[in-house]
C-alpha cells in the first residue's frame, strides 16, 4: 500500500547574488506503508530540503505531495495538525526541551491538543521507553543524560503518535560509533515492530545498510 507519495517536485532558491539555485528538479518519490528507506547523497544535494518538505516545514516550488491519501500542498490544509499527528521528527541535534523530564518531553505532542496526557497516552510512553531501553531515565532532565539516552528519548517522541511516517535527518550525525550504531538498530527494530514507515538521511554507507532500500539524491532527483 503507497502511504507517501511526492510527484514532479521541484524547489528553487534564491542565492545571495540573486542566482537561481535549483535543489530539487521534478523529484518522483512513493513509499509503500512499512518501508525503511535511507537517502544519500553529497552535502549540499539537497537531502534536508526533501526532508523539510516531507515535514511540511518548507512548501515546495512545484509538485504535489500526498501522505495517506491526503494531498498536503493544497489550500485549506491544517498543516500543524499535519505534522503533529502524521509526521514524527527526529533531528540531528535532539532538541530536548531542559525544563522537562525525559517522560514529559516525550508527551510533548500529545500536550499540544490537551492539558494533561491521559494514562493511555503515558502507558504508551512507557511502552516505547521501554522498547528503546531508557526507562530508567524517565523523570532525569535531558542535561543529566548520555548522548544516546537523549537520542533515545527523541524517538519516542516522534513515535508517541503513532506517525504515518518517521523522518530523520542524519540521527546518528553527533553520535559516536557505538551509539551510532545502536540508533540504527533501534529504527530497525521500530520499524519491524511497530511497522513504522521510515525515511532517513545519512551520509554514511554503513548506516545505510540497515535500511531496506537505498537511494540517493543526486542532480535535483532521486536515483
Ligand atoms: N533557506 C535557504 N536559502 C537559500 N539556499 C538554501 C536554503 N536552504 C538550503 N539552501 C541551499 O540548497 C542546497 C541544498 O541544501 P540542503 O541543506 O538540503 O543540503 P543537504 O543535502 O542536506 O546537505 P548536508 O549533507 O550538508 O546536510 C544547498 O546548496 C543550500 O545552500
Ligand atoms: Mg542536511
Amino acid at each position: 500500500m503507497t502511504i507517501l507519495k511526492l510527484s514532479n517536485i521541484s524547489k528553487y532558491f534564491q542565492d545571495g547574488k540573486n542566482q537561481v539555485n535549483t535543489v530539487l528538479k521534478g523529484l518522483d518519490l512513493e513509499v509503500e506503508k512499512g518501508e525503511f528507506i535511507a537517502i544519500k547523497g553529497a552535502s549540499g544535494s539537497g537531502k534536508t530540503t526533501l526532508l523539510s518538505i516531507l515535514g511540511t516545514l518548507l512548501n515546495p516550488d512545484e509538485g504535489t505531495y500526498w501522505l495517506e491519501g491526503e494531498e498536503l500542498l493544497a489550500k485549506g490544509v491544517d498543516k500543524f495538525k499535519i505534522r503533529n499527528e502524521k509526521i514524527g521528527f527526529i533531528f540531528q541535534d535532539h532538541r530536548l526541551l531542559p525544563q522537562y523530564s525525559a517522560l514529559e518531553n516525550i508527551l510533548l505532542p500529545v500536550l499540544a491538543y490537551q492539558n494533561e496526557a491521559t494514562e493511555k497516552e503515558i502507558e504508551y510512553a512507557h511502552e516505547l521507553m521501554k522498547l528503546t531501553h531508557i526507562e530508567h531515565v524517565a523523570n532525569q532532565y535531558p542535561r543529566t543524560l548520555s548522548g544516546g539516552e537523549a537520542s533515545r528519548v527523541a524517538v519516542c517522541r516522534a513515535l508517541i503518535m503513532r506517525p504515518a511516517v518517521l523522518l530523520a535527518d542524519e540521527p546518528t550525525g553527533q553520535l559516536d560509533m557505538s551509539n551510532a550504531q545502536n540508533v540504527i538498530a533501534l529504527l530497525s527494530e521500530i520499524n519491524q515492530t511497530l511497522n513504522t514507515t521510515i525515511i532517513m538521511v545519512t551520509h554514511s554507507a554503513e548506516m545505510a545498510q540497515a535500511a531496506k532500500k537505498i537511494v540517493t539524491l543526486k542532480n535535483g532527483i532521486l536515483q
